[in-house]
């Protein structure tokens, strides 16, 4: 039994998490909620029980073990040692702490032997899009070892947050009540009705920072740190629910049957290949689900050794919350936590 602070509570993904952490019947003693100060002195619901939302404060994390932050990073940057300094083990969400090569970076089908050293108290839960494409790339890299791999998003609103949903939301409502659409707040143009493939704050070489996200991570957590990786991110007018298009070059040879027999029986993948119209991995499919669904696996003839699949999961789920808890739950197991005071 372990003492837990949730951090941005409130938010998209603080929301998931404790749905996540009650399916998942995670054994607590003592269960604290944390969010910013305009959230402070609120309450909310969690098993039945009322809680008040405590501050981001040093003394909102005395005694406890684990911590399942999901704040922006900014707040991270700060959150996260602050709880750290106080003994705790944080599992942070946001992109503050992952290239930091004393932080792991892990999911743990891929990479769970990363949490063998915790230096800095701190663990990184990738960015949404890298998670689920390595759980699907994991068992083929094991199996046939990968060369490269070309991917393009098709990202849900909801991976911008809240905040993301209320543009989404607002603007279908405005369009089924035939009045004006409000302008874009959190993504950089509309949304409903359209696909914008720049959502996301650019980078070097005329990638987005989300692009070079899903290169450096998965470099880091498959441990190949000059892997080929050549992402387009694009926002699509989703809720929730991230799809991938994904080609992999192999550098020995994987038929399409073997790849799905070895995906068939990965740990966290739902294999669903048959094109019977509707069961072809599909976002709405995959809401409220902690698995990653692969489908329409097939040859890719424009290599000697290439795969293509079609990859789907919860971003709020896989991607964030479910990834999140299921680091703690590998931490209990080994004994990490609770923390022997
Ligand atoms: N959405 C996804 O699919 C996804 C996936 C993977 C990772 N992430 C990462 O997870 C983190 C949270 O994302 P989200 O989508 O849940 O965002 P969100 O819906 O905007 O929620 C943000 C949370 O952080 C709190 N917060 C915001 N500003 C704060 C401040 N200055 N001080 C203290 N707390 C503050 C908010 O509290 P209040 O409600 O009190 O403002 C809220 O609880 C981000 O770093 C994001 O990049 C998100």
């Amino acid at each position: 039994m372990v003492k837990v602070a949730v951090v941005g509570a409130t938010g998209a993904v603080g929301e998931v998490m404790r749905q996540v952490l009650d399916e998942h019947k995670f054994p607590y003693s003592e269960i604290r909620f944390l969010a910013s100060e305009k959230s402070v002195g609120k309450s909310l619901s969690f098993q039945g029980k009322t809680y008040q939302i405590l501050p981001i404060a040093p003394e909102s994390f005395e005694g406890i073990d684990v911590v399942l932050s999901s704040t922006p990073s900014s707040v991270s940057l700060v959150s996260s040692p602050m709880a750290a300094a106080k003994g705790a083990i944080v599992v942070d969400n946001s992109s503050a702490w992952r290239m930091d090569p004393e932080v792991p970076l892990v999911v743990p089908e891929v990479n769970p032997h990363h949490l063998d050293s915790i230096p800095k108290g701190i663990v990184a839960n990738p960015n949404c899009s890298t998670i689920q494409m390595l759980v699907a790339l994991k068992p083929l890299h094991d199996a046939a070892t990968i060369k490269r791999v070309i991917v393009s998003t098709y990202q849900a609103s909801s991976g911008k947050g809240a905040k993301g949903l209320e543009d989404l939301d607002g603007q279908v409502e405005a369009i089924g009540r035939g009045i004006a659409v409000p302008d874009a707040k959190a993504h950089i143009a509309r949304l409903a009705g359209n696909v914008l493939a720049h959502d996301w704050k650019l980078a070097e070489e005329g990638y987005s920072e989300e692009e070079w996200k899903m290169v450096r991570e998965t470099q880091k957590i498959l441990g190949v740190p000059d892997l080929p990786v050549c992402p387009t991110t694009v926002r699509v007018p989703v809720r929730t629910g991230h799809s991938e298009s994904v080609n992999v070059e192999l550098v020995h040879p994987l038929s399409p049957e073997k790849a799905k027999e070895i995906l068939r029986n990965a740990p966290g993948i739902i294999l669903s290949d048959e094109l019977k119209g509707d069961i072809t991995p599909q976002p709405l499919m995959c809401e409220g689900r902690d698995e990653v669904f692969v489908g329409r696996v097939r040859r890719d003839p424009t290599v000697a050794h290439g795969l293509t699949l079609w990859v789907v999961a919860d971003n709020l789920r896989k991607g964030a919350a479910t990834n999140a808890v299921q680091i703690a739950e590998t931490l209990l197991k080994r004994g990490i936590i609770p923390i022997k005071r």
